[in-house]
């Protein structure tokens, strides 16, 4: 890249200043920049370059400024607390859309707006929302720079917020700008709060907007944000960018963008297997890409704990990479006995939000330890006990860490070529119906079972199907584009793996409850012994027996050596009642249904095949 043409100087040249006379793709990168500008009207320009110097000076002006609170560096060192305003706590689907030209590209799960009317929209929000602030531009790559499977993308954003977080997680600097010069394509993304300063106004803690919008635009590769700090909608090359976006990008160009933790599992021989695997939000993909197995002689290195994008091989496997470089994960429930890995992990240098601050300036949420401190300053500021009879962190407070501070984390968990997938599992929270583990009998019916999956709120929806909330893939609020054609595109990547090289598909279930309430499987570090059945399943070494809905293990070939699982438990945690599945296989023609001629023919057969085997002849 040394012939690459002139850079963008990095320090703060006025929007409306001479640029250095960049040529090339960078210039027009420069020109965009400026059409931002002249549109937001910040106070400054700044180019990041993603450098630890500039990562300390600008986490420094946040603390100057209020928007975060240093921890005591003897407890966290290196480590911030941000306190949302507290409207702006999580992703707001209901102001999140896509603009694709045709409203039948973005089907039926997603909120649709026309493309000229929605720029219409934003605009004029836009016009003037970045007065009194700094613009930062922030190039990065999803995925190792250059690598053969990556993506790049640029952010201009006003939320030091964003800025910071985004340097964690993702890889941002100027080896981005090298590759924009070469010619590489690029995603272009704005993101606002949408809280201009007038002259003198003083800022506030967290800046955003009453009125939100976080629009895509499928068909022109970009992304624009309005209103909202929050991870989710002002870290753009997230859930925006690397699900959403990257989802029409694999559409087109033949691979997938998933919503999947990665994890390599090692057995006690050394053999290495890849998994990934795809749990709706809040459904267990963190903990399980953290995973210490309970079983002597297994390992797990972490690879990614939520985005992963699949790409046939030449060789007909499946080959993975994480594009992130941090974890954004939650807080609450996170703790010694769930997730020990998590806790190591977050040591030091990671940004909390809406945790509670102890008063010796450490964090501290529900399930970190299993006894509250006597005294906190809740997620709003406020002072708390024991007594106060609400939750001290929000329930949807996270930590922003780099991947690489995981002790367990792959040595080579940023290769750019990724890994080869051994099996692929599809999870929910079921309180009923949906075994511990079952096994796809080929990649048609593993699709079929993806585009099944559904979640159960624990409490209300316990022993009803009709209760169930659908979220296929776990892709319902990420998909770029129609479901049904994404549905057909899972089965057009299986015919281009090879039949005996592609990753076998398994839906596993850690949610289900007794007749009393009561958790039938211990979950977290005993899923290792499920990993083990299914390791066991690729080697050919493992048993299983046929039901309706696939292959589940002999209640005799899952390692159960040192727990403690009645034998009444287990057969309910396998049983399959042909009635209930009945049921929801009705519930599976509806939804088919809202996909009209979008739904492959290949689904609605696994459908119907489905309910033969289960006695409707
Ligand atoms: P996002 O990051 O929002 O996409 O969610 P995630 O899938 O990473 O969810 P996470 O791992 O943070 O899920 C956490 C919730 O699932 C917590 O309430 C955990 O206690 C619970 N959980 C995770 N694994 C298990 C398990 O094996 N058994 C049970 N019973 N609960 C689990
Ligand atoms: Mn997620
Ligand atoms: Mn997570």
């Amino acid at each position: 890249a040394s012939s690459a043409p002139a850079r963008p100087a990095r320090s703060a040249r006025t929007a409306h200043g001479a640029p250095p006379a960049p040529t090339g793709a960078l210039a027009d990168l420069a020109a965009w920049v400026d059409e931002i500008a002249a549109l937001t009207r910040p106070d400054r320009v700044h180019w990041v370059d993603g450098s630890a110097a500039e990562n300390d000076e600008l986490l420094r002006q946040m603390v100057d400024e209020g928007k975060l609170i240093k921890l005591n560096p003897e407890w966290r060192p290196g480590s911030y607390l941000a306190r949302s305003h507290p409207s702006d706590v999580a992703r707001t689907e209901a102001r999140t859309f896509i603009a694709s030209r045709d409203e039948a590209d973005a089907g039926p799960t997603n909120n649709w707006a026309d493309p000229d009317d929605i720029r219409a929209t934003i605009t004029p929000l836009f016009a003037g929302s970045m007065r009194g602030r700094t613009m930062y531009v922030v190039p990065f790559s999803m995925g190792a720079v250059g690598g053969p499977l990556s993506h790049i993308g640029v952010q201009v954003t006003d939320s030091a917020y964003a800025v910071a977080s985004i340097g964690i997680m993702t890889r941002v600097g100027a080896a981005v700008l090298d590759e924009i010069a070469a010619g590489k394509p690029w995603v272009k993304t704005v993101h606002s709060v949408g809280a201009p300063l007038e002259p003198g106004e003083a800022d506030v803690a967290w800046p955003c907007n009453d009125e939100k919008y976080i629009v895509h635009f499928p068909d022109t590769l970009e992304v624009w944000s309005f209103g909202s700090g929050y991870g989710g909608n002002a870290i753009l090359a997230k859930k925006c960018f690397a699900l959403r976006i990257a989802s029409v990008i694999g559409r087109d160009e033949g691979w997938l963008a998933e919503h999947m933790l990665l994890i390599r599992v090692i057995d006690p021989k050394g053999r290495a297997y890849h998994v990934a695997a795809a749990f709706p939000s809040a459904c267990g993909k963190t903990n399980l890409a953290m995973l210490r197995p309970t079983i002597p002689g297994w390992r797990v290195e972490t690879l990614g704990d939520d985005i992963a994008w699949l790409r046939p091989g030449e060789d007909g496997r499946l080959w993975a990479i994480n594009p992130e470089a941090g974890f954004f994960g939650v807080a609450p429930g996170t703790g010694e006995s769930t997730n020990v890995t998590a806790v190591e992990t977050l040591w030091g240098n990671t940004i909390f939000t809406n945790v509670a601050l102890r008063p010796d300036g450490d964090v501290w949420w529900e399930g970190l330890t299993d006894q509250p401190p006597a005294e906190l300053t809740d997620w709003e500021g406020n002072p708390w006990t024991p007594a106060s009879g609400r939750p001290a962190a929000h329930p949807n407070s996270r930590f922003t860490v780099r991947a690489a501070q995981c002790p367990q984390i792959a040595p080579d968990w940023d290769a750019a070529e990724g890994v080869p997938l051994d099996a692929i599992l599809f999870g929910g929270r079921r309180a009923t119906n949906v075994p511990l583990v079952v096994e796809a009998t080929d990649w048609t019916h593993g699709v079929f079972i993806g585009s099944n999956i559904s979640s159960e709120r624990t409490a209300a929806a316990e022993g009803t199907v009709g209760e169930l909330r659908r979220d296929p893939f776990a892709m319902l609020p990420f998909c770029g584009y129609n479901m049904g054609d994404y549905f057909a595109h899972w089965l057009k990547v299986g015919q281009k793996l090879r039949f005996d090289r592609a990753p076998r598909v398994f839906q596993v279930n850690w949610f289900r409850k007794g007749a009393d309430g009561r958790f039938l499987w211990p979950g977290f570090g005993d899923n290792a012994r499920v990993i083990d059945w299914i390791v066991r399943r690729l080697n050919g070494e493992a048993g299983a027996i046929d039901t309706p809905i696939g292959r589940v293990p002999r209640t005799d070939e899952l390692d159960l050596t040192g727990l403690d699982v009645p034998q009444r438990d287990l057969d309910e945690l396998f049983a399959v009642d042909p009635q209930s599945w009945l049921r929801e296989a009705d519930l599976t023609e509806e939804f088919y249904d809202t996909f009209g001629d979008r739904l492959p023919a290949a689904l609605r057969a696994e459908l119907e095949a489905l309910r033969y085997r289960l006695g409707r002849r």
